[in-house]
């Protein structure tokens, strides 16, 4: 088969190149109608640095937002100090790992509801903040649209702010759905609580999609594009899951973490801030007679990206 020039960028990490040659082969055979992508956010779909700096979460954005306090700022920061070297410990255990994260969000979730945050002010919380979409992200989701190929966003982060962030990119196309926490407003508007089940980094699986309406499509190849070692159990429940290409973005921690990610994922992006190799891949299995991916407005989509 061809080649997908995009997987000898240098960036590019497989423990079995040949076996990715194969499963990529496999689900251009397996045609447009039987795909779908899972696909996390925060670090995923978002950029995790931008000229040395990290970029937020959705649940930063909010945490420096100056609709939050700043002794509340604080608490959330001091959360995050403490938990976050947790969630990507290496040396700690999923099991060991999961009440501490049920804690994190339990923590930061409850002391987000005590600021009184409008539903009316998301929008303008999410144009004030510095997230960045990954380079290429506007062919990345008019392509799949365009292809009506599913999007599955399985976010732990907030899903009110996927949402927005997504909404104000001009990217939230039909073929998308979030699945995620989101926010749960009182009758004056005012945030009071999350809904549920309450989604951490450790239990993005099938537990949290029984008895809820979102449920992943019955398309049995997937492409699931993750950050965390808790993305990798996304498509458990796809029935009839018959091909899963993993792809991984090895973020932060690089060193530590490259064998473990090369274990785990198929491809490895190590610091990798563009969808560059996923457009290539999608690129190379879907029909080649589609129109090129545009912007929202029918404008051409530009090859890269600012902030938002
Ligand atoms: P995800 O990318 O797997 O959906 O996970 C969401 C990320 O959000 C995870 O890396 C931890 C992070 N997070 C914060 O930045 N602040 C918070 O208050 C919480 C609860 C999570
Ligand atoms: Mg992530």
């Amino acid at each position: 088969m061809a080649e997908v020039e995009e997987l000898m960028k240098t960036s590019v990490l497989m423990r079995n190149p040949q076996r990715v040659r194969e499963t990529i082969a496999s689900l251009r055979t397996g045609g447009v109608d039987k795909l779908q992508v899972i696909s996390d956010f925060d670090m995923t779909l978002s950029r995790f640095g931008f000229h040395g700096r990290r970029c937020p979460t959705s649940h930063n954005i909010l945490d420096s937002s100056k609709v939050v306090s700043e002794v509340c700022q604080q608490q959330l920061k001091d959360l995050f100090h403490f938990y976050y070297p947790i969630e990507i410990d290496p040396n700690r255990t999923v099991d060991e790992k999961l009440p501490l994260m049920v804690d994190w969000w339990t923590k930061a979730h409850g002391l987000l509801c005590q600021q009184k945050i409008q539903r009316g002010q998301l929008a303008q919380i999410v144009r004030d903040s510095d997230v960045m979409l990954r380079e290429g992200f506007e062919a990345f989701f008019n392509t799949l649209h365009l292809s009506h190929v599913p999007l599955f966003i399985f976010s732990a982060g907030v899903g009110d702010i996927v949402e927005e962030i997504t909404r104000q990119a001009g990217v939230l196309h039909p073929n998308v759905q979030v699945v995620s926490n989101f926010m749960d407003f009182n009758e004056d508007g005012v945030l009071w609580r999350f809904k549920d089940p309450l989604i951490h980094t450790y239990n993005k699986n099938s537990s949290v999609l029984e008895g809820s309406s979102a449920q992943l499509q019955a398309r049995p190849n997937v492409i699931l594009l993750g950050d965390s070692m808790g993305d990798l159990t996304m498509a458990d429940s796809v029935p009839g899951l018959s091909i899963l290409l993993k792809i991984g973005f090895l973020n932060d921690k690089v060193e530590e973490q490259r064998e473990r990610y090369l274990d785990a994922y198929d491809i490895v992006l190590e610091k990798d801030e563009t969808l560059d190799v996923v457009i290539g891949i999608l690129q190379h299995i879907l029909p080649g007679d589609r129109p090129a991916p545009r912007g929202p407005a029918g404008e051409a989509a530009p090859l890269s990206e600012g902030p938002l």
